[in-house]
């Protein structure tokens, strides 16, 4: 009798443990330390100085799309996104060893980091898909993104802090496509199970059209650099 109330509890309890273990943004831990830390700008910009060796100095990443822009991105996005590749949650082969408490620190150095690379200007040329606007691709692009992404990432590409969801607008193409494709095919295991459902009929032609438009959303005028020459001062 005792012994299967426990075996039952036991069940019961590896259950729940299972079911959360691949819950969406349970957070916790440190993702939730580093969300209440207040940021320390000097030392966001002392950490930064590794990251730039593949973000660039300007955080703009690449526009073939290797390295993403971080650039203006929701501090609250990067803290889960650094603290799922920490936790082996979101793979990143690249950049894992740097992104470890040995190599960058612990919340407090995750909460610096954000809130520096958050405040840097957007580059004025992100990478775009081949197709512009008025040929049938862009608007058939704008047609998906209308209704099948507004209603999360908004119809300015500019997501929600509030529920992690990434800003996609200035982000470039090559990065989303690969993204995209990696939500779709659950290769990324961090992903938002509703984008993943909202998106499993998406083929590659719509993908590639979608993220396209996506690719040309404007960024507000105010939180773009004034040219592509612009550097970095902290890191001339
Ligand atoms: C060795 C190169 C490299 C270094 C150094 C590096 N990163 Fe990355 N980072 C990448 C690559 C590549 C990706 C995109 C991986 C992919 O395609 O999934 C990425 C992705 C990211 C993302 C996710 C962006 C998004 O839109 O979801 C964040 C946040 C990030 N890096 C922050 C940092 C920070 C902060 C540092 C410094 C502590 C850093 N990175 C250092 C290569 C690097
Ligand atoms: C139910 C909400 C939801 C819907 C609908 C949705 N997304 Fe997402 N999307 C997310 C969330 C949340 C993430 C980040 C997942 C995570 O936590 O890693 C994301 C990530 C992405 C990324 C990767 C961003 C990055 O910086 O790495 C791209 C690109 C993207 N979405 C594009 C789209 C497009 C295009 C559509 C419509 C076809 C769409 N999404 C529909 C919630 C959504």
């Amino acid at each position: 009798m005792r012994g299967s109330i426990l075996t039952s509890s036991f069940i019961a309890i590896s259950i729940a443990l299972c079911g959360s273990a691949h819950a969406w943004n349970e957070g916790g831990g440190e993702q939730d330390e580093a969300l209440h830390l207040t940021p320390d700008l000097e030392n966001g910009m002392d950490v930064y100085e590794v990251c730039s060796a593949c973000h660039l100095p300007e955080g703009w990443g690449t526009e073939e799309g290797t390295f993403p822009q971080l650039a203006g991105q929701h501090k609250e996005v990067m803290i889960k996104q650094l603290a799922d590749i920490r936790a082996l949650n979101r793979d990143n082969p690249t950049m894992y060893p740097f992104a470890l408490p040995e190599s960058i620190g612990d919340a407090q150095a995750l909460a610096d980091v954000v809130a520096y690379i958050e405040k840097l200007p957007m580059t004025p040329e992100n990478g775009k898909g081949e197709w512009a606007e008025g040929t049938p691709e862009f608007e058939n692009g704008k047609k998906l993104y209308v209704d099948n992404c507004v209603k999360c990432h908004g119809d300015d590409g500019m997501g929600s802090r509030e529920k992690f969801y990434p800003r996609i607008n200035g982000q470039h193409y090559n990065y989303m496509v690969r993204q995209f494709e990696w939500i779709r095919d659950g290769k990324r295991r961090n992903a938002n199970p509703e984008m993943v459902e909202q998106i499993k009929r998406f083929t590659d032609a719509d993908m590639k059209q979608v993220i396209n438009y996506t690719s040309r959303i404007p960024v507000p005028k105010d939180q773009v650099a004034p040219s592509v020459d612009w550097m970095n001062p902290d890191f001339e």
